[in-house]
């Protein structure tokens, strides 16, 4: 008896000591984030393992777990939900049941999943997708592109770009009751990045006539140059997006090569022939004080030129919208930049939003400070639907 009672408590305490994470305490719901990065940190793990073991890719073995997590279009008593495809590329549409006098407003969203990993038929975007059309009265179209490590850099932006580009078309917005002077772009994470790269593209394309409104960045990557950012600093552990994964996200958007990984993580990848991009990244000059607070800005440090000979991608402004000069940035649309305190990311948006208002772009920045990666995924938790509800709040003011 006495035995049994040992070994229950002493894997009831291996258990918590597994599950506990130290969390910063103004996190809300400290012990039901800590229990879904146990499972997420199990999962993950045993991923690397299966890598490690040479079974397949981290990512290809993650990608095929995704169903999990997908659901089915299904329409409810408010949205009528359906796939279509956007100039080939696969798209969800979600649309108000209610009779419309009016045209409509249009949004186009772009999922996360650090440009490997995600879709629009995941259970998060599906719920985010639909809402976002009912409670705006707005058509959705939540994009699929095609991911790495099969498609590397630029087939994600073109993917997205030919789908966003086939819906600015005037008789498809027509089709499907869409006002062609309220469309905006949105998307989170990897998404972010690429809303923000093809909103700043679109502007520069005269094939393309109707202009978006509005773009909306949740928690966007926008550079990957300097990995050494405040925000890098003080979150390179933070579970979910720790400052490692952040760097295979970014060397697998350009290639399965791991030596660009390794210089990522060493901040030298940039060849010093590329110095003069290190002003439109500067978050010496480009962060406000609060967010850099107790950090020493280094000077930058450089790597030889192969790498950039060899993924010129990674010094791309489609890749890195941070890098757009002040001429491409004027003109941009309206924009909302949402950040989160505990997030590697936390200060390419951040930057974005400095450099945009520097440019004379309306910007509204909304930064949550009990916020970290990923939140606006996490459907059990209450961090979510704030959010989600800033969010769609925004939208309703300005799109
Ligand atoms: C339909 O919309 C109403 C009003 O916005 C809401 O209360 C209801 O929960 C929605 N139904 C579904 C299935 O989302
Ligand atoms: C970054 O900004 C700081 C302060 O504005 C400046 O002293 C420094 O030279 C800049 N560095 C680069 C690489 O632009």
């Amino acid at each position: 008896m006495r035995k049994k009672t040992i070994l229950l408590l002493t894997m009831g305490s291996l258990g918590a000591y597994y599950v506990y994470t130290p969390l910063p305490n103004n996190i809300e719901e400290p012990w039901r984030l800590m229990g879904m990065i146990a499972v997420s940190n199990t999962i993950t793990n045993l991923f690397l393992f299966a890598e490690f073991l040479g079974i397949n890719h981290f990512m290809n073995i993650a990608m095929f777990f995704i169903f999990l997590i997908e659901v089915p279009p299904t329409s409810d008593e408010n949205v009528t939900v359906t796939e279509a495809t956007f100039n080939g590329i696969p798209v969800r549409v979600y649309v108000p049941r209610r009779k419309s006098e009016t045209l409509r407003r249009g949004l186009f969203y772009i999922h996360g999943g650090g440009w490997c990993l995600g879709s629009a038929a995941m259970l998060s975007y599906d719920f985010l997708s639909r809402n976002t059309a009912n409670r705006l009265d707005a058509v959705v179209i939540s994009t699929n592109y095609r991911l790495a490590p099969k498609y590397h850099f630029p087939i994600q932006f073109e993917d997205v770009y030919r789908a966003l580009s086939w819906f600015l078309r005037r008789d498809i917005l027509e089709k499907y009751g869409v006002d062609p002077e309220r469309v905006g772009v949105s998307g989170d994470s990897a998404g972010g990045n690429l809303a923000a790269a093809v909103t700043q593209q679109l502007l520069e394309d005269p094939n393309v006539k109707v202009k978006l409104k509005t773009q909306s960045l949740i928690y966007p990557a926008l550079q990957n140059l300097d990995l050494d950012l405040p925000s890098y600093r003080e979150n390179s552990h933070f579970p979910i997006l720790p400052k490692s994964l952040a760097a295979r996200y970014w060397s697998e958007y350009f290639t399965t090569d791991r030596s660009l990984e390794k210089a990522l993580l060493l901040n030298q990848h940039v060849p010093v022939d590329s110095s003069h991009l290190f002003k439109f990244v500067n978050w010496s000059s480009l962060l406000p004080e609060e967010f850099k607070k107790g950090h020493f800005y280094n000077t930058p440090t450089y790597g030889s030129s192969e790498l950039a000979q060899k993924y010129p991608g990674f010094l791309d402004v489609r890749a890195a919208p941070l890098l757009a000069d002040d001429t491409q940035m004027r003109g941009l649309p309206r924009t909302h930049v949402m950040t989160c305190q505990y997030d590697v990311l936390r200060d390419d948006g951040v930057m974005y939003v400095t450099r945009l208002r520097n440019n004379g772009v309306q910007v509204t920045h909304t930064h949550i400070e009990d916020g970290f990666h990923r939140a606006i995924s996490f459907l059990n938790l209450k961090i979510c639907y704030r959010m989600i509800n800033q969010y769609i709040d925004w939208l309703r003011e300005n799109l």
